[in-house]
């Protein structure tokens, strides 16, 4: 079929008033390539800006612009030219991720993290920023968790809100993504969730629901993947009934990248734009219309959802093209975002340094990774090494592990890229650790009063970790960590080991070893000094867990359910048909959800199993107490004070949880403790207070009735645990609920969003 997508002359031209007129004004042929991206099979397809992730039809007769779309979620990924085969040209910053964007549990994190992103959208011409990330860390073995938030909703969907409002403010849209329940990479594309609608609305799309609660995102992506059976691309009930139903979303649906399916099932489950964009699905819609299997109501509301987000968009309100972002200031905030994150985890009286003089061993202490792989990677101006935030500081290093480890690195890259041992998408593969003798560690000794130990992984889009090789470190890795220790401490000094991580790992082998573990995750290209600052005290960490690092990765109730152990290659390709491969199709065609909605925390307490770290976890230079603990019912909310003092030497931030146990109600089961809120203090000096208030409507207490499709506040005593970390709480109170309540699935007052 040939596409009329040509001039028309005299028309309407587009402005926020008259979208209804110009969708009456478009053919069906305008209206079927408008909902499509622009791609190579359009007549004047230009990608505009390299690395672009995908642009929108224009038809320049109605003043409709193509607006452009950008990878997302932790910068804007240009893909650079490179120059004489020496390095890129064109450079963007590359922000802490997203989970240690989460661990400073601190909204104005994001939201800062957003404006950052935001303004280098402008520079380049980007309207719309594909992220934030925010699938929930079901398993830590997930490929992608580093560019999510956290194994709890609420966190989730709060971090994701201020992200979003951070880039908004600025002029530019996100995209909330992936919708929903699209937690494995092993064959994403059609990888079949299965589980309960419980789980479903109390955990998988619950963090998006309290994100469109506190944000309004010009756009949404539908994810690749099943959910019960059917692609959420094309699930009506997913959604409509109850994105746009339940939770009262106006902004757009896009899908996620995915090439031709069922496009008239799609438009009319909801769909509004198609990414990347084929001809061949412009051409589908257009049958559809004409065999009358898609109806053009449907065709002219996605139509409608395209053009409200144009005239949002910098592209149709006209670009500056002077836009410069300020490069070196958007280092110094990834320098200042990436402490806030940070998680000390063990501190020996150790933390923090005095400049002095350092052995640094491990092959991250020189080749830091600063992001993950895939749609996240940056290709970012040369990242600050953990040897050279120690340097700044004052630190004295020895420059003869420096040359061993820069030879290694050079090697095992090549080594890498050689065997392609781990395969990547876009990005670049895990490096394996240098075996050091211990002879060499004893001569180090005897010139350096201190040894810091970096241990990385690295993961990416389109592959899951496996347990064995990327969650467990290796024996070379564990092995430095001991003799590094052995050494080091039969010489009367500490040591202390950086985690260079893009989720959760295995502690238990090795941790009683070193003095001090400051979990740094992957901090973006200023990590090395953000981890000097926190390591030297001039930041005190702040940063808790947004997931619980398992004693044993075999203690998640779910653990099993997972391909924890995936031999294939790329994981989209060599997944598609697992048995006609002779491969078990569990975990790989479909995986179920058995621990329905026991997940992370919500699992291990419940289970009475203890945590190695558990969820919102992290200790500080100082000490804080609570007091002051009010909690009253007001109407429909439960309100709580709460007052932080500062009683350590040093300023500091506390973050604290609030923790509730329900009482059962109707219900068999439900998890011993669930975060209900969160927030972080300012900056308290010694001696300092802070009275903290937290509203919690007391539908957030609710857990959801499937037979009855409600959501249940059950009548009886809530148990308040305030802490940081959920199992060990500084202050339980209880209050009791004396009339139950039942809530209807959609919101009778919400959205509140813009
Ligand atoms: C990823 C998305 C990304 C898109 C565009 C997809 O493969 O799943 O997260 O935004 O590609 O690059």
């Amino acid at each position: 079929m040939a596409l009329g997508c040509a001039a028309a002359s005299a028309q309407p031209k587009l402005s926020q008033d008259n979208i209804p007129e110009i969708v009456s004004a478009l053919s069906t042929e305008q209206k079927a390539c408008l909902v499509v991206g622009f791609n190579s099979g359009c007549e004047g397809y230009d990608p505009g800006i390299p690395g672009t992730g995908g642009i929108t039809y224009p038809i320049p007769q109605f003043g409709i612009p193509s607006i452009v779309m950008m990878d997302g979620p932790v910068g804007v990924r240009l893909e650079s030219d490179w120059k004489d085969g020496k390095g890129p040209v064109h450079f963007m910053t590359s922000f802490p991720t997203g989970l240690l964007t989460a661990a400073s549990w601190d909204r104005t994190v994001a939201y800062k993290l957003g404006q950052g992103i935001a303004e280098e959208c402008l520079s380049v011409g980007a309207d719309v920023i594909l992220g934030p990330g925010m699938n929930l860390l079901r398993n830590p073995l997930c490929g992608r968790n580093f560019e999510y938030f956290s194994e709890d909703p609420l966190l989730s969907g709060s971090i994701a809100a201020a992200y979003v409002n951070g880039v908004q403010d600025k002029g530019v849209g996100t995209s909330v993504k992936h919708f929903a329940a699209n937690n494995q990479e092993v064959n994403r594309l059609d990888a079949d969730s299965r589980l309960d609608t419980r789980a479903l609305r109390e955990l998988y799309v619950r963090g998006f629901e309290i994100c469109l609660r506190e944000s309004s995102p010009w756009t949404l992506m539908a994810s690749y993947n099943m959910l019960n059976g059917t692609y959420t691309q094309e699930s009506h009930e997913l959604l409509t009934d109850i994105l746009r139903g339940d939770f009262g979303y106006e902004g757009l649906v896009v899908t996620d990248w995915t090439g031709k399916r069922n496009t008239p099932a799609q438009v009319h489950a909801g769909c509004d734009l198609f990414m990347g964009g084929m001809k061949v699905q412009t051409e589908h819609i257009l049958q559809s219309i004409e065999n009358g299997s898609l109806a053009i109501e449907d065709l002219d509301r996605a139509v409608t959802k395209v053009l409200e987000l144009i005239v949002k968009t910098p592209a149709f309100r006209g670009n500056n093209p002077d836009y410069q972002p300020d490069l070196v200031s958007h280092a110094k905030l990834a320098r200042e975002l990436a402490c806030e994150g940070m998680v000390l985890m063990k501190n020996n009286e150790t933390l923090p340094l005095q400049p002095c003089r350092a052995a640094l061993f491990g092959v991250h202490s020189y080749d830091l990774i600063p992001g993950g792989n895939g749609a996240a990677f940056i290709e970012c101006p040369p990242v600050v090494q953990v040897y050279d935030g120690l340097k700044d500081a004052g630190f004295s290093l020895d420059d003869g592990l420096k040359r061993l480890y820069d030879g290694y690195a050079a090697f095992a890259a090549a080594d890498v890229a050689l065997n392609h041992k781990i395969p990547v998408h876009v990005g670049k593969a895990q490096k394996s650790e240098l075996e050091i003798t211990f002879d060499l560690i004893k001569s180090v000794e005897k010139t350096s009063d201190v040894a810091v130990i970096t241990l990385g992984r690295v993961s990416g889009e389109a592959r899951d970790r496996s347990l064995s090789k990327e969650f467990f470190f290796s024996k070379e890795e564990v092995d430095l960590v001991k003799n590094v220790c052995d050494v080091f401490h039969a010489a009367g000094k500490k040591v202390a080991v950086v985690l260079n991580i893009c989720g959760a790992v295995d502690t238990e082998s090795w941790s009683n070893y070193p003095d001090a573990i400051l979990c740094a995750w992957l901090p973006g290209e200023e990590g090395g000094h953000s981890i000097a600052d926190v390591m030297t005290g001039k930041v005190n960490p702040s940063g808790r867990l947004p997931m619980s690092f398992p004693l044993d990765y075999f203690d998640f109730a779910g653990a099993f359910d997972f391909p924890y152990e995936f031999k294939g290659t790329r994981a989209n390709e060599s997944a598609a048909h697992p048995e006609r491969r002779g491969m078990d199709p569990k975990n790989i065609s479909f995986t179920d959800y058995v621990e329905s909605v026991f997940v992370g925390y919500r699992d291990l307490f419940t289970a009475g199993k203890s945590a190695a770290y558990p969820f919102g976890f992290g200790l500080s230079y100082t000490r804080f107490i609570y007091s002051d603990i009010e909690i009253s019912q007001s109407g429909e909310n439960v309100e709580l004070d709460v007052t932080v003092t500062n009683v350590g030497q040093v300023a500091g931030k506390d973050a604290l949880g609030i923790y509730v146990q329900a009482p059962l109600g109707r219900f068999e089961r439900k998890p011993l403790c669930e975060l209900r809120a969160f927030g972080k203090t300012a900056l308290l000096e010694h001696g300092q207070s802070e009275k903290m208030h937290f509203t919690i409507p007391l539908r957030d207490l609710a857990s959801f009735n499937s037979e009855l499709s409600r959501w249940e506040v059950a009548e009886g005593k809530y148990v308040f645990r305030f802490g940081a970390d959920n199992s060990n709480p500084f202050v339980t109170k209880a209050f009791k609920l004396s009339t139950p309540r039942n809530y209807p699935v959609r919101r009778a007052c919400e959205p509140k969003n813009k």
